[in-house]
């Protein structure tokens, strides 16, 4: 290592020592010398007439001061110091960037044939030196001049101001965003494009222009990014009566792109992935995914641009809070049990293990290296859970009106988390100061749950109890303040209502202590509790229920999540007892009474399609390897897949008739459409492992109409590891090979596929003609999938696995550290495997530590793992 990178702590948070009000920046693109001009007007605040600018792979041209060229200034490591300046001056600055060197797509590169930008986190400071920090707001006013024949279309934020044509062929746009923004919401565009238009009224009548720029000939996969777009616009009119502030709204898919997507003002930049759609290229997940990241970086504009960030500390100020805003609009727009049971198998998945992992941190990060690498399933998703915990404290109605007040108090600012409770307490009179706790303590609670009936006293009694493990990042830990939702039934599926001290009360009891007894009174039988309904909090439930008891809930709860939650703690316990007996030797084994209940769901007639399939959807080998302190990754993958093969031949006739019944001969993208699909295909799933399922699959692989029946049938062939694969694949590849975007499905196959030569196949895909390590949509979908979805082969005893992921990794170090940073994850868990495999892990993150250019996103994880 050069010089090991350093640490920041929120607690140093300190002002900046300057101001900057406005910005006229100048971009001259060129593929590899592209010349920024940035003027900028500065304020000093402090005493010190020093100014300390952020700058990374910059070639400096000249600066200047009030016109003036200045030379009282340093180049020092990750910047530029300037000294001796007056109060108040105007500051040029000329830099050189090559945008086509840029292959960590971050700052301003070239995505395909344009030009594009990514500026989140500190992106920005690879384009000009710079205040590069989010409490840094001011207006800008954008210049961008490129060829015209090559870049038609030159794109910034806010409104276009003026353009015109140069000498040699080029042309130029200026743009001016009269909204002030930290330097993060900055973008750029240049390319040539197909254009999407359409039109929005927001409800106090300011007419929006809405354009989507996709790569020529794609104009025909975009029509659903635009409905989702509108209905955004309306929905968060609606339900948050927030309107949109600029008069054109624009999104742009690039095919290179290291996230999701980004919420620039005015100018969205998208992965194609969640902009590109039509039922021959897209499934129904894919649709729903752009459904929810348009809403989300859509939502973004008011929770993140108009109040933004102080330091990036408070990263979940934003992203929790939008990612609650989105669920809520996906919720609201399609079946909010099924969207709840999607996010929260997130929680109790990915997120549970990273709590568990040397990467453990609360949701607003004590201590950060490299900020990449916070952008986190727990600031993101267990952040939005600490909002719908909020949420379901103050009832809609309050929520809304801390909303408003934090608005009201920080608009146009940078804000902290702090602000936001505030607010919402402020608002409300709801206490939230125990509450605060979930922001700044890490880890995962268990709440253990023990009742009593006393028949005498028809009483019932819940002794709730709670604790939190040490994590790596933290040792001692609190008690939280948890909002814990419950009801009580009858034997025959009444709802109890809840009475405690002689007055009726709500579902939700508010657990404080480490231990507390909540004590219902007029119990007239011995009650089955429903616990955590809707997961009211992100917490692992301990409750000893019986089989009976969840049968019970399966069928008779009152609230969907509860059906389905009750069916997946039926199937943890045998999945448990199963693994312990292979390990003992012993036969796989599953009572009738499960099956039964299963049956029972399958032939519901009241529960929706969409639920059903949730229901009859196994935990996954991952939120499987999460409970256990020590994984035997064989024992729950043999467990698993036997659990399915059981329940596939016992169940087979009720598959097979949903499977022909839910048959839809024209394609829709409905919600009902959708769940039918589901089912069918969970049924599918099912059949794959019963005698006809060869057959069946290929049919249907053959006869599909649409994206979603044609994955579907192949990865049935690829997890049942069928017959027909091989054409399965071979076809699809054949068909598709042009289209990288479609390719990733076939990638994502290959990556997960359960063969023993799985590993040796992926290394020649490598060749693929549509397969590229510059492109981080293929190594997530190929890699990727091999490191986190194929449990069995990637830790191969061989170790192979462990070596194909070291060379990978060493190679993206250098050429993209951020999609190198999110592939390693995996194995910074090495030390929950047996020894064998922990040394053989240990010896590839040794190697890494190992390299002298090694990028602060490894490192950080790197040494964490090597050192906890
Ligand atoms: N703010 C973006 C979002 O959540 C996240 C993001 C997009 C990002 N691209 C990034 C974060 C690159 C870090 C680096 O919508
Ligand atoms: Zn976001």
């Amino acid at each position: 290592m050069a010089q090991t990178p350093q640490a920041k702590y929120r607690k140093d948070y300190t002002p900046p020592s300057h101001t900057i009000s406005s910005i006229d920046l100048v971009f001259d693109l060129y593929d590899n010398n592209t010349k920024v001009t940035a003027v900028s007007k500065v304020t000093q605040l402090e005493q010190d007439n020093v100014l300390h600018l952020d700058g990374e792979h910059l070639k400096l041209t000249s600066i200047e001061v009030n016109e003036e060229k200045w030379t009282r200034f340093e180049q020092v490591e990750g910047g530029i110091v300037i000294s001796g300046l007056p109060q108040e001056f105007e500051l040029k600055v000329v830099t050189e960037i090559d945008p086509e060197a840029n292959t960590a797509l971050e700052g301003l590169y070239k995505s395909g044939g344009a030009f594009c930008t990514q500026c989140e986190a500190e992106g920005f400071r690879r384009i000009t030196y710079y205040l590069d920090r989010p409490d840094v707001l001011a207006k800008y006013t954008t210049k961008v001049i490129a060829d015209k024949t090559q870049y038609p279309y030159l794109l910034s934020n806010g409104n276009r101001i003026a353009e015109g044509v140069l000498e040699n062929g080029r042309h130029w746009v200026q743009w001016q965003d009269p909204h002030p923004k930290p330097a993060y919401l900055f973008a750029l565009v240049a390319g040539d494009f197909d254009v999407l238009r359409d039109k929005y009224v927001t409800k106090s009548g300011r007419n929006v222009e809405l354009e989507i720029f996709v790569d020529k000939g794609n104009l025909d996969r975009a029509s659903h990014a635009m409905t989702s777009l509108i209905n955004s616009m309306k929905w968060d009119e609606e339900r948050f009566d927030l309107e949109y502030d600029l008069d054109i709204y624009m999104i742009v898919a690039v095919d290179f792109f290291n996230m999701g997507a980004m919420e620039n003002k005015g100018l969205n930049i998208f992965n194609s992935k969640f902009v590109l759609a039509n039922e021959q290229t897209a499934t129904d997940t894919d649709y729903l995914g752009i459904e929810a990241v348009i809403g989300h970086e859509y939502f973004h504009n008011w929770t993140g641009n108009r109040v933004t960030c102080r330091d990036w500390f408070q990263l979940s100020l934003k992203e929790g809070l939008t990612v609650f805003r989105d669920q809520e609009f996906s919720s609201d727009l399609g079946s909010r049990a099924v969207n709840r049971i999607n996010n929260v198998r997130i929680i109790r998945g990915p997120q549970f293990a990273e709590d568990a992992s040397p990467m453990s941190h609360p949701i607003r990060p004590e201590k950060v290296i490299e900020m990449n690498n916070f952008y986190t399933l727990t600031v993101y998703e267990k952040g939005s859970e600490v909002i719908r915990m909020m949420h379901t404290l103050l009832g809609e109605e309050a929520f809304q009106k801390g909303m408003k007040l934090y608005f009201q108090r920080h608009d146009g600012t940078a804000a902290t988390c702090e602000d936001f409770v505030a607010a919402m307490e402020d608002a409300s009179g709801v206490d939230l100061k125990q509450f605060r706790l979930w922001y700044s303590q890490s880890g995962t609670p268990t709440v253990s749950i023990e009742s009593e009936y006393n028949s005498e006293k028809q009483t019932y009694s819940l002794v709730v109890s709670q604790s939190t493990e040490a994590t790596h990042d933290q040792q001692d830990k609190q008690p939280l303040h948890i909002p814990l939702d419950i009801e009580l039934y009858t034997n025959n599926g009444q709802v109890i209502e809840l009475q405690c001290n002689g007055v009726r009360v709500g579902n939700i009891l508010n657990v404080t202590e480490e231990k507390q007894t909540f004590v219902f009174e007029n119990v007239t039988e011995n009650p089955i509790p429903s616990l955590l309904r809707d997961f009211s909090a992100p917490v692992i439930l301990e409750y000893d229920y019986s089989d009976d008891e969840l049968a019970f809930l399966m069928t008779q709860a009152k609230n969907d999540f509860s059906r389905w939650d009750a069916g997946q703690t039926l199937l943890a316990k045998y999945i448990r007892s199963n693994v312990t007996a292979v390990q003992g030797n012993k036969d796989i084994t599953l009572p009738p009474s499960l099956i039964d209940a299963f049956r029972g769901v399958l032939l519901s007639e009241t529960l929706e399609p969409a639920l059903i399939a949730e229901v009859m959807t196994l935990p996954s080998h991952n939120e499987v390897s999460g409970w256990y302190n020590r994984v035997d990754v064989d024992a729950i993958a043999k467990v698993l897949k036997a659990i399915k093969v059981k329940l596939a031949n016992a169940l087979e006739d009720e598959f097979s008739s949903l499977y022909h019944t839910l048959q839809q001969a024209q394609y829709s993208i409905t919600h009902q459409a959708i769940g039918m699909r589901s089912l069918r295909n969970t049924a599918l799933s099912y059949l794959a492992y019963t005698d006809n399922g060869n057959q069946l699959i290929n049919s249907q692989y053959f006869s599909a109409n649409n994206m979603t029946d044609t994955i579907a049938a192949m990865s049935s062939a690829n997890s049942a590891q069928l017959e027909c694969r091989e054409t399965l694949m071979a076809d699809y590849s054949e068909k598709w090979k042009h289209d990288g975007l479609v390719m990733d499905k076939w990638f994502a196959l290959q990556g997960s596929n359960p063969a023993d030569n799985a590993l040796e196949v992926i290394k020649s895909t490598m060749d693929h003609e549509s397969f590229s390590l510059k492109n981080p949509n293929r190594i997530r979908n190929l890699i990727g999938s091999f490191l986190n979805m194929n449990p069995v082969q990637f830790h191969a005893k061989s170790g192979e696995g462990y070596l194909f992921a070291g060379k990978i990794l060493k190679e993206l170090n250098t050429s993209n550290p951020q999609v190198a940073s999110r592939l390693i994850d995996p194995l910074l868990k090495f030390r929950k495997y047996d020894e064998t495999r922990q040394s053989m892990i240990k010896v590839e993150l040794e190697k890494l530590r190992a390299m002298d250019n090694l990028a602060n996103d490894l490192f950080e994880k790197v040494s964490k793992a090597l050192d906890s």
